[in-house]
């Protein structure tokens, strides 16, 4: 199958890894893009630009196809070194980022130089309408029922995507709830050029991570996220636990004068703990609705080439049949 996507970034199946804290180091970037796919590893997970420059290193010594990395601008005081991690973005021989949070006006200029190809994570219409404006190659439209931040509009990808697609001139790929070959001819009947999928990369052999993590993803249905930190307008989708359910008593009793501190404990510092330990209620972890769909831990490879038998066959069998009289099971 070919799209926009796959011949923009180099790869043999439409279908990208995005970025994920904690989630997203070599192995896993390397494992996606081995499969045909695009692996990304999480830029800000590597605590200075010198660990990025030999996490990149690492995944070229698993990988000769493109890898991308993601680098989220945050809403904190105290920014990360962005030049550095840009520095060592460009010069290990990265083919994509995905830059996600606010625009990337301030790194565009140099990524671009160095002939990279940079797709914007945005969760409505006019910010990837700004990141097309702005000169971004492409973008990745996060709906509503995504894990991690869906933004505070609340537009799922129903809705969400083909009004991308009325509005924009840059290819762009879907992102939220995307698991199987559904996910990927629904996304591309409504204009997208492609998929991206975090939660569903997460239950793989490869991911490195805990497999109590993996296998929560596994027991829980579309009902088991809860959205937080919406009073602090920086909402996150993860998946419920006690730190979650402790942390949304604190939102509900303390109401609009909730500050950040107030839920220190739930949510700061608990990545490694649930990630790598497998603690799973040290706190709000990201997790989409999409675990709902999610029902073995199958290779990176087994999952791609699945997803791309499927959809050829929806669109060949299926959506073909119909249209040749055939009425379907
Ligand atoms: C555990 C986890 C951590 C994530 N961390 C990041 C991150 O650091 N930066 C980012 O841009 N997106 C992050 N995301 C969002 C994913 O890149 C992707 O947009 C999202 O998972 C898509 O929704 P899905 O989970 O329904 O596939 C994270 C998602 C998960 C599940």
């Amino acid at each position: 199958m070919k799209t926009a996507i796959t011949e923009m970034f180099g790869i043999e199946h439409p279908i990208i890894q995005g970025g994920m804290h904690y989630v997203g180091f070599a192995e896993m970037a390397a494992a996606v893009s081995n499969a045909g796919g695009l692996g990304i590893i999480t830029a800000l997970t590597q605590k200075s630009p010198a660990d990025l420059a030999n996490e990149i290193a690492r995944c070229k010594d698993m990988t000769d196809k493109p890898i991308g990395v993601n680098l989220t601008f945050l809403p904190v005081v105290n920014a990360p070194d962005y030049p550095g991690y840009v520095k060592a973005i460009i010069e290990g021989g990265v083919s994509v980022v995905e830059t996600a949070g606010n625009n990337p006006v301030q790194v565009l200029p140099v990524l671009k130089d160095a002939g990279i190809k940079v797709i914007h994570k945005c969760t409505a219409v006019r910010h990837a309408l700004k990141a097309q404006s702005i000169g971004c190659d492409a973008v990745s439209v996060d709906g509503f029922e995504c894990g991690g931040h869906p933004g505070e509009d609340d537009v799922p990808n129903m809705i969400l995507l083909p009004r991308a697609a009325d509005e924009l001139e840059i290819p762009f790929v879907s992102s939220g709830g995307q698991a199987d070959g559904r996910s990927l001819v629904a996304s591309l009947a409504m204009g997208a050029s492609g998929m991206n999928m975090g939660t569903r990369f997460i239950a793989t052999k490869e991911a490195p991570v805990h497999q109590n993590v993996k296998e929560a993803i596994v027991a829980a249905s579309e009902l088991d996220t809860r959205l937080v930190m919406r009073p602090l307008r920086n909402t996150e989708r993860v998946m419920t636990n006690a730190a979650v359910e402790r942390l949304l008593e604190k939102e509900r009793e303390l109401g609009s004068d909730i500050k950040f501190e107030d839920i220190i404990q739930e949510v700061a510092g608990v990545y490694p703990r649930i990630m790598m330990e497998g603690e799973m209620d040290a706190g709000a972890w990201s997790c989409g609705m999409v675990a709902g769909l999610i029902h073995d831990i199958p290779t990176c490879k087994e999952l791609i080439d699945r997803i791309m038998k499927e959809a050829e066959d929806i669109i060949s069998n299926r959506l073909a049949g119909m249209l040749s009289g055939k009425v379907p099971a």
